[in-house]
């Protein structure tokens, strides 16, 4: 699959950008004496992340405008907990700041405090660590001492209790798709490669303290359209 996807890449796309490169300068050789201006329009027009990354698969990464949705500066509410993924571990801090999945449930690592921000907008603190769980525009998950918009996550209630966690400042097709995951091997996924529904974004809240369901009663949800 990655050897097949990769071979796709390296064939599909360069030759995409060598046919529309041949194509506009084609049209500008047969255009008259072009001004300089023009020239570097021309430039403008060529698409952007290949130039950078053309050996990468990378799908684009979109940020999201903030639209109308009001966070606030301090949390209203917060909730100790432990994320069970769906596959089997715990989503685990490292001390290095890297984060994993574990069957190390007793451990402090496995902590993390959720903070509401807004409706279904939440920070996750590690609390042994005290880092903020972050997704950057790469859609690599890891941690950071201060907390940015890159902190802040959509958390979606999907069905039979799970939950998932998506960047909310990045997106790729469409808004909150780019997750928290912990893969079968504890590995985590980078956040474009992954998909709603699947099980390693999914994470059963435990609250930490005792080992009941953590309920979210009183949290503001998000009632209106995820494409805000
Ligand atoms: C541009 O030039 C090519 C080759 O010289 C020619 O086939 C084509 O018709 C021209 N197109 C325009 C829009 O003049
Ligand atoms: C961080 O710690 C984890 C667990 O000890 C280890 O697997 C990982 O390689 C470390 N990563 C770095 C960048 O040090
Ligand atoms: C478990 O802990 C939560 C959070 O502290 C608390 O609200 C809940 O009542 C506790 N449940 C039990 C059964 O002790």
């Amino acid at each position: 699959m990655v050897i097949l996807s990769i071979l796709c890449v390296t064939t599909l796309f360069p030759s995409n950008v060598l046919s529309r490169g041949s194509l506009r300068s084609e049209r500008r050789s047969n255009t008259t004496a072009r001004s300089s201006t023009d020239h570097s329009s021309h430039k403008l027009q060529t698409p952007q992340p290949r130039k950078h990354t053309p050996r990468n698969k990378r799908p684009a990464v979109h940020i999201k405008e903030r639209g109308p949705i009001k966070l606030t500066k301090r949390p209203t509410n917060s909730k100790q907990v432990r994320l069970f993924g769906r596959v089997g571990l715990f989503l685990y801090c490292n001390s290095n700041g890297t984060v994993s999945g574990s069957l190390s449930q007793l451990s402090n690592f496995v902590k993390f405090e959720l903070q509401s921000f807004g409706p279904s907008i939440v920070r996750i603190r590690s609390i042994e660590s005290g880092k903020f769980l972050a997704i950057d525009s790469k859609g690599v998950l890891q941690t950071k001492k201060t907390a940015t918009d890159e902190c802040l996550f959509y958390q979606n209630h999907e069905e039979n209790l799970f939950v998932s966690f998506a960047s909310f400042k990045y997106y790729m097709s469409e808004h909150y798709d780019m997750f928290i995951s912990v893969k079968r091997n504890g590995e985590v996924k980078q956040a474009t490669s992954t998909l709603p529904g699947q099980d390693a974004i999914q994470f059963i809240a435990l609250n930490a303290n005792n080992w009941t369901l953590a309920d979210f009663v009183g949290w503001s949800q998000m009632k209106y359209s995820k494409q805000l």
